[in-house]
């Protein structure tokens, strides 16, 4: 059974290379940010790192003809870590099949095995104001989506066009179903012991199987664990209606892609989200917003997605300390009232991605390694 407990430590390394992938749109912007507040934690945690910049989306389909060029999946196998920002935009709208930039993404994950994509979502009290729903209803809310991400729907084959139409195939093997569904019940035995399992099973054969194992693999492996399942278009209306009633949230790969996004009207902000995309020999940090065409080049976007992805890829490295420290300068940049235009309660108010990242930054610095707090994952 696969044990995260026992997977082979970098931490002795005392320079980690970074493979640093910007990407389209905003991803140039907020990955800069996360990159600074690794930087301002490094040194006092003693270790150093460098931050190689490749090609990567729309801007390597520019420069390179392809969304995933050779270069960047070398740079990215040899790396400690892949910090990634967001691809796709609309200028690349009309590509298709391997010329689209989120087929570049696909690719990246599936060379890298990365099969379990993390994504927390947490509604602190400071944030709790900014949601749309109910204060009393979202705040203290704290699940985990564990999405599996390199099968399902797609990676399917049979896929593409036919005579008459078009063709997706949601596949799953019980392996694929199984590593998954370890990394979720593990994961919850390290939180607050609960697995909802998302499936469509009243109607999907694959969906069928995926609750046999889940269920299987808890009666045989976690019975300290509780399981339940859930329809899921039940568990999208659940997320708003009571999203503390979570913990652990253990889906395929499209149902937790749009889950995982609906969450993130939790806090407020699609730009607050991180990702670690784990299972591999090297993960892959992402936040999980895309590239916000709309807000490309202005210096207004969400920076702290991508923090807190630098975090998680932090705390993957053995360095729980220094992660703690960037959640630290987030949050408490958040509680000194600093918002940007997405979480400001008008644009006069709002303060731009890189002075957000420089508060983080500052505050990440001046948390001193003695007083940090153990991971929260
Ligand atoms: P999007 O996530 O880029 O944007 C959705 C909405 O959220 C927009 O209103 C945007 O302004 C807002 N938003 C996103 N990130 C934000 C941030 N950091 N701060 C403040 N607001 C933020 O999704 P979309 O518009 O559906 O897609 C745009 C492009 O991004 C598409 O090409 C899509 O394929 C791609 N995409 C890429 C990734 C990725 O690289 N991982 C993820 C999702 C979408
Ligand atoms: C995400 C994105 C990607 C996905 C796209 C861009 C391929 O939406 O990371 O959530 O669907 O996985
Ligand atoms: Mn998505």
């Amino acid at each position: 059974m696969p044990n995260e407990a026992v997977k082979p430590s970098r931490r002795d390394a005392s320079t980690y290379e970074i493979a640093w992938l910007p990407g389209d749109g905003i991803g140039p912007e907020v990955t800069r940010e996360a990159l600074r507040a690794l930087d301002a934690v490094a040194s006092a945690h003693g270790f150093a790192f460098t931050a190689e910049e490749h090609l990567m989306g729309g801007a390597a389909l520019d420069e390179a003809g392809v969304p995933f060029p050779d270069d960047t999946r070398t740079a990215c196998q040899e790396s400690d870590a892949v910090l990634l920002g967001a691809v796709g935009g609309p200028k690349w709208n009309d590509n298709t099949g391997d010329q689209r930039p989120e087929s570049g993404l696909l690719a990246l994950r599936k060379a890298l095995g990365v099969y379990a994509n993390l994504r927390p979502v947490r509604v602190s009290n400071a944030l709790a104001s900014a949601s749309p729903l109910r204060p009393d209803r979202v705040s203290g809310a704290d699940l985990l989506f564990v999405r599996e991400l390199t099968g399902g729907i797609y990676f399917g084959t049979p896929e593409g066009r036919t005579d008459d139409g078009a063709r997706s195939t949601m596949v799953y093997s019980e392996a694929e179903v199984e590593r998954i569904a370890h990394i979720a019940f593990q994961r919850a035995q390290r939180r607050n012991g609960h697995v909802t399992s998302v499936d469509k099973a009243n109607v999907l054969e694959v969906s069928g199987l995926w609750r046999e194992v889940v269920t299987r693999l808890r009666e045989e492996h976690y019975p300290d664990v509780a399981l339940r399942s859930l329809y899921v278009d039940n568990a999208a209306m659940q997320v708003v209606r009571d999203p503390q009633q979570f913990d652990v949230v253990l889906t395929g790969n499209l149902f937790g892609d749009i889950l995982s996004d609906l969450a993130a009207a939790l806090p407020g902000s699609l730009g607050l989200l991180p990702s670690a995309s784990i299972g591999g020999a090297v993960g892959v940090f992402e936040p999980v917003h895309g590239s916000a065409p709309d807000l490309a080049g202005e210096d207004a976007a969400n920076p702290i997605g991508t923090i807190l992805s630098a975090a998680l890829l932090l705390d993957e490295l053995g360095e729980h300390e220094a992660a703690e420290a960037v959640r630290h300068g987030v949050d408490a940049t958040l509680d000194a009232g600093f918002r940007t235009r997405d979480l400001a309660a008008n644009d006069e108010e709002a303060v731009s991605t890189s002075t957000f990242g420089r508060e983080v930054a500052t505050r990440a610095a001046d948390h001193s390694p003695q007083n940090a707090s153990p991971s929260l994952s």
